[in-house]
């Protein structure tokens, strides 16, 4: 797909679809479309005036041929109330007509920027939106698949003197797009495929693409260094676990200096069937997604290799499959992590905490003094909230407050949950230093608690993004399947 910015009269421009977002407002005072009634002939007017558009966001209503247009086609799309407008819509709507294009085999569109955002955080994220909404996960049909995605985008604004800020903005939101939509491949693609040992695989790959230094440390590595409560969860696979650490390739080296080092840790569980605390069979292929965290990590990283990251940035993904075999490790079992604490591990379905505790440990001995894990870590994070936030918690809450205000522009939604010294109790063991999991209550917090263990005295924030890995439903601006959650709000941090 190209981008390009345009500051004709949209009128003008050539290109098989003209998307031309509405306000709710403006089916009253119209006066903001009177040149768009103009150019239409009137249709445009006739049409609003029906009724038979509505202009909530996502809806649209396509009219072809429009006289007085060389667009081909116009298509209105419904960009809700305009005080509520904001970046996270825009990128919506533009997923949104990206997806009515598609539907009907357009190769050119062109998109009008309406709203009053900066233009180049606008052109952003209509990039952003182009890429997401074209995105299928129909990664397996074997089928024909019909060639029917768009080639070019237009995004216009009439401002002649802003084609640099336009170019930057298409360009950033071109990559962390793409970054975005390899996170969703990696977490749609099934377990037989998508193994740790694969996972290591694609991670080399993008590496090369992307500008990533890519370093894997094997079993013998891990037991050499002690990650005995990572090596627990993939004791009852076939399949070997792996620790993925990406770094930037020419990014320095940090220095003897207090200059910050940020971790991006993410969880790479490429199959959760619980273990021997087998979970039920109804769902269980969502397990497949128990890797999205990781995914998250690697695409944040791919994107940040490209741009200028404003602080050195490493990430970690600790890739195991979670399975029930004769080594497996049982309830009850203790093993001791990497920083030397000890666990019982009494439901080895909480396996996500293993293998972060471990790799959050293992982050701060590369010497990372900010650590930022995200997981799909708990059942209970969904029944707190859904699938519309991600649960926060952590200990550095300027770095929190930092990323609930990104939220608007990421359009990743994330609500703090508290993690009170209280909470620890739930975790405490006869036998170790702790045990893997709480009782009932507060499942998202008393995982937090554990994770935190592991952190020390280093900052931290950890993302449960066990709700909004997944979208069951699709969207009018996204398929059905893996979200990349995660990928807009860690490069976005270290942007
Ligand atoms: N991967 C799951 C969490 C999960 C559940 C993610 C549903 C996405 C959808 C995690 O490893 C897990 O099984 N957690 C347990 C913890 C429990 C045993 C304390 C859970 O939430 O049930
Ligand atoms: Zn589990
Ligand atoms: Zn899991």
């Amino acid at each position: 797909m190209r981008f390009e910015y345009s500051s004709q009269f949209y009128a003008e421009v050539v290109c098989d679809l003209l998307v031309y977002p509405i306000f709710e407002e403006e089916t009253k005072d119209a006066k903001t479309l009177e040149a768009l009634h103009k150019s239409t002939r009137g249709v445009t007017k006739s049409v609003l005036e029906s009724g038979e558009f509505k202009t909530e966001l996502h809806r649209t209503c396509l009219i072809h041929k429009p006289a007085g247009m060389k667009a081909s086609r116009l298509l209105l799309v419904g960009a809700g109330k305009k005080k509520e407008f904001n970046l996270a819509k825009l990128r919506e709507l533009a997923g949104t007509a990206v997806r009515s294009a598609r539907s009907v085999s357009c190769k050119s569109a062109a998109f009008l920027r309406r709203g009053s955002h900066p233009l180049r955080d606008a052109a952003r994220v209509v990039a952003e939106g182009v890429l997401y909404g074209s995105y299928e996960s129909d990664l397996h049909k074997t089928r024909e698949k019909e060639e029917r995605h768009l080639e070019r985008l237009f995004l216009i604004a009439e401002k002649p003197a802003g084609a640099r800020e336009a170019a930057a903005g298409l360009r950033r939101g071109e990559i962390v797009g793409n970054a975005t939509n390899l996170a969703r491949s990696l977490a749609d693609e099934p377990s037989n495929i998508l193994t740790p040992t694969q996972f290591a695989e694609r991670a080399i790959a993008v590496g090369k693409e992307a500008g990533l230094e890519v370093e894997v440390l094997e079993r013998e590595d891990m037991a050499k260094l002690g990650m005995n409560t990572l090596l627990a969860v993939a004791r009852g696979s076939a399949e070997p676990p792996k620790l993925i650490i990406l770094r930037i390739a020419n990014q320095k080296r940090r220095s003897k200096s207090k200059s910050p080092l940020y971790a991006f840790i993410g969880k790479g569980v490429t199959f959760d069937s619980g273990g021997i605390s087998i979970k039920p069979s109804e769902k269980m292929e969502d397990m497949k997604a128990d890797m999205a965290g990781g995914a998250a990590v690697l695409g944040a990283m791919s994107a940040l290799a490209q741009l200028e990251p404003k602080h050195q940035v490493i990430g970690l993904i600790p890739a195991v499959e979670n399975l029930p075999g004769g080594r497996a490790t049982k309830p009850g079992d203790v093993v001791k992590s990497l920083l030397g604490k000890t666990v019982e591990i009494i439901n080895t379905d909480a396996e996500g905490r293993l293998i972060m505790a471990d790799a959050l440990a293992y982050a701060r001995t590369l010497g990372a003094t900010h650590l930022v894990d995200i997981a799909t870590l708990t059942g209970a994070c969904i029944i707190a909230l859904g699938s519309v936030n991600a649960g926060m918690m952590g200990t550095d809450q300027m770095l929190m407050d930092m990323m609930r205000r990104n939220c608007s522009l990421t359009g990743e939604k994330l609500w703090q949950l508290p993690l009170d010294e209280d909470y620890r109790k739930a975790i405490r063991s006869e036998i170790a230093d702790m045990k893997n999991v709480g009782n009932r209550q507060a499942g998202a917090i008393t995982a937090a608690k554990f994770l935190q263990e592991f952190t020390e005295d280093t900052p931290w924030v950890h993302l449960d993004i066990a709700g909004v890995d997944l979208d069951h439903d699709g969207r009018p601006f996204a398929a059905k399947g893996a979200t990349g959650f995660g990928v807009r709000t860690l490069a976005q941090l270290l942007l």
